[in-house]
């Protein structure tokens, strides 16, 4: 029936957080609460499912981390473990294991991994010159230099960025160059290192890419094409750090194996720990079975800044090793933004989990709620307070909350909190029989294709249905005039909370067990199944409250917290005077459209330009645009955009570019689309 049917098991992995920080909303609507709602729509189907998940605790996140609060790695990622840990789990989210690669297993599934296609002669070893510190004896990462920028002559430039004018720098770029470590000028020194030849592998992957078109997300599989399409080059596999996981080989004394290498193996070294916890055979949910049937089915859970490491290196790597399987699909979402602006760590402009945690204690589920009715699962999203509120007051409490309390008061009020049933057990009415049928094919439909908020949508429909039907039957009245009539209805009403708890469980879990408590139903196993049944006289558990009302001072306070939060991180912001005025005759010579980005990519040996394919309503035409030190052209496929389309061509490095892309430039020089919110057809107008 369903395309999952054919899998006799899955494993599904949420990406792994850096230990670096605590997380945020933007975290959960990722690659967290769209995973959870999965695998509990899996369990709850009697499906074999292992959910994955753990610390990311090597590569240069964790050491800066360090650096900047002056500790050791070690200290940040103990901390930062614990924390993010305890996050996941106050907000339900339903992980088999939370593991570390900090773990010895770990280490040695990793080391096993590079020995095996060490081995196999799978690494091309080349040197390479790089910076190094003579005083500390020891190659510098990006991060541990510094020096001039080339482009904005900003003295305090990274090796790998400039701060201030957003330029991803080589450390060999950099103007007079200094090692963090010693103050003094590096050395370049010639260093040896591993590489993965991807390109070997660019016929096998597009092969496979390839198949996945119309099963993988557009945005995912869009992304994969274009990395594709610029040539993928050999990239190495080892380091020259300090911290992380030691390359097992004598020559290689010193370097440490990339983190993008290591970290997708803690996928498989936690599933290890968990198979030697609960008595399991690991290598069923991970290698290849006898016959292909057999085999497990791999679902990664991402955000879409690691589809390139997930759809195309980590693959790579599994097919050099040879005896694992692939993943079946990687369901990457877009990001989320907050009140009009990305979320931002260091600027602190983000709805920390913990302190929401400490906030609004026991409201979990709200925040679930809102989050997974917003997921960015097409396109960028974005969060709002004033949102939460609206959907919280205006749904959780008026549409779902509403109709469960109220069945639960008039059954109390009438029939003494029992059920009379009349020996019927049935949904006696047909057309709710009907409607609740379309409502079940609908969300098992979307959420098998990674649907989520449409699937809580149709869960939410449920409970409207439940509100129309009570509103029609009127049990408040006919109880005086046709008490039959009265009972019927209050018990459709009741089996239909029995639908709505049920399905309510992968969403909002708390809730769920709520209702199942109200219905006195706590000793039942809740499978997904349409068989609700309640046995004549069965006895109703007082009526509970299942959301409170939002009030505006709490948001208000949000809000305020925020923009303080905002103000003491932010740079002064310094705005432009105003140019001088125009008749509206000279603005409306201008033809501005939306359109979406189909292709991008970068225009060769220029540091600041891509070549974009526009789908401009009208037209699909091409663009050169001065945006390359912003978004990753990868990036940026599928987005919408805003395009002055009667712009005269003009030739840009050979390149005929057809009308300009509007950006917005903030008083720091980084540019923004000027994207509409709202999924607007390609060719409407701004005006
Ligand atoms: N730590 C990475 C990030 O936050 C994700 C790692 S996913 C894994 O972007 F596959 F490498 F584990
Ligand atoms: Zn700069």
């Amino acid at each position: 029936m369903s395309q999952l049917d054919k899998f006799k098991r899955f494993t599904v992995t949420s990406a792994l957080p850096y230990a670096n920080g605590p997380l945020h909303i933007g975290h959960l609507a990722g690659a967290y609460l769209p995973a959870d709602i999965f695998v509990r729509y899996l369990r709850l189907k009697k499906r074999d499912v292992v959910y994955i998940c753990g610390s990311d605790e090597h590569g240069a996140a964790i050491t800066i981390k360090a650096k900047k609060e002056n500790t050791t790695p070690q200290a940040i990622i103990d901390k930062y473990h614990q924390q993010i840990k305890q996050s996941f789990e106050e907000f339900g989210i339903a992980f088999d294991i939370y593991h570390r690669t900090s773990s010895p297993i770990h280490h040695d599934l990793s080391q096993e991994f590079f020995l095996n296609l060490y081995e196999k002669d799978e690494f091309v070893e080349k040197y390479s010159e790089q910076y190094f510190d003579e005083d500390f004896q020891q190659f510098l990462a990006d991060r541990y230099i510094v020096g001039t920028c080339p482009n904005c002559s900003n003295p305090n430039a990274y090796g790998d960025q400039c701060e201030n004018c957003g330029t991803s720098l080589n450390p060999t770029d950099l103007i007079n160059p200094v090692s963090t470590l010693s103050g003094k000028p590096p050395v370049l020194k010639p260093t040896k290192h591993w590489y993965l030849p991807l390109d070997k592998y660019q016929p096998w992957l597009e092969k496979w890419i390839d198949e996945k078109e119309g099963e993988w997300k557009v945005n995912v599989f869009g992304q994969c094409k274009s990395w594709l399409k610029s040539g993928l080059q050999p990239r190495s596999m080892t380091r020259d750090l300090d911290w992380g996981i030691d390359v097992p080989l004598e020559e290689a004394k010193g370097k440490k194996l990339y983190v993008w290498m290591d970290a997708p193996i803690g996928y498989i070294s936690a599933t290890k720990q968990w198979a030697i916890d609960h008595n399991k055979d690991w290598t069923l949910y991970w290698k290849k079975q006898k016959k292909a049937e057999d085999d497990t089915c791999l679902i990664h859970f991402i955000g879409k800044d690691n589809i390139v490491f997930h759809c195309i290196i980590f693959p790579a790597i599994l097919r050099a090793h040879g005896e694992y399987v692939l993943p079946q699909n990687v369901p990457a979402n877009e990001f989320l933004n907050l009140e009009g602006d990305k979320l931002s760590t260091s600027r602190n402009h983000a709805v920390w989990l913990h302190e929401y945690l400490e906030e609004f204690p026991g409201k979990q589920d709200e925040l679930r709620y809102v989050l997974t009715s917003i997921l960015p699962e097409t396109s960028d999203s974005e969060f709002t307070w004033r949102d939460y509120q609206a959907r919280v007051n205006n749904e959780l409490v008026a549409i779902l909350g509403n109709f469960v309390n109220r069945v639960m008061i008039l059954v109390h009020k009438f029939f003494d909190g029992k059920v009379e049933s009349e020996g019927k057990v049935e949904l006696y009415d047909a057309g709710l029989t009907i409607e609740l049928d379309r409502f079940y094919e609908e969300i098992e439909r979307n959420l098998e294709t990674y649907k989520f908020r449409q699937g809580l949508q149709a869960v939410m429909d449920i409970a409207r249905l439940g509100n129309k039907y009570l509103t029609e039957k009127e049990p408040w009245k006919t109880i005086k005039t046709n008490p039959d009539d009265a009972r019927l209805a209050l018990h459709n009403c009741l089996v239909l909370i029995g639908h709505l708890a049920i399905y309510l469980q992968p969403f909002l879990p708390a809730a769920a067990k709520k209702i199942f408590h109200m219905l006195n139903w706590d000793d039942v196993h809740f499978g997904f199944d349409k068989d609700v049944k309640f046995k004549p006289g069965h006895r109703l558990n007082p009526a509970e409250l299942l959301f409170e009302k939002v009030e505006d001072a709490v948001i208000e306070a949000q809000i305020d917290k925020l923009n303080s939060k905002k103000q003491a991180a932010a740079p002064a912001v310094q705005v432009q005077a105003a140019k001088e005025n125009i008749n509206y005759e000279s603005f409306a010579t201008m033809d501005i459209r939306i359109g979406t980005i189909l292709e991008a990519e970068k225009v060769a040996k220029t540091k600041k330009l891509v070549k974009l394919t526009i789908d401009t309503g009208i037209d699909k035409r091409t663009v050169v645009s001065g945006i390359a030190e912003h978004y990753e052209p990868e990036a940026i496929i599928g987005r919408k955009v805003s395009i002055l389309v009667n712009l005269e061509p003009r030739e840009i490095k050979g390149i005929v570019s057809q009308g300009m892309i509007l950006m917005a430039e903030d008083s720091s020089g980084k540019l923004s689309f000027v994207s509409p919110a709202d999924d607007l057809h390609n060719g409407s107008v701004v005006r």
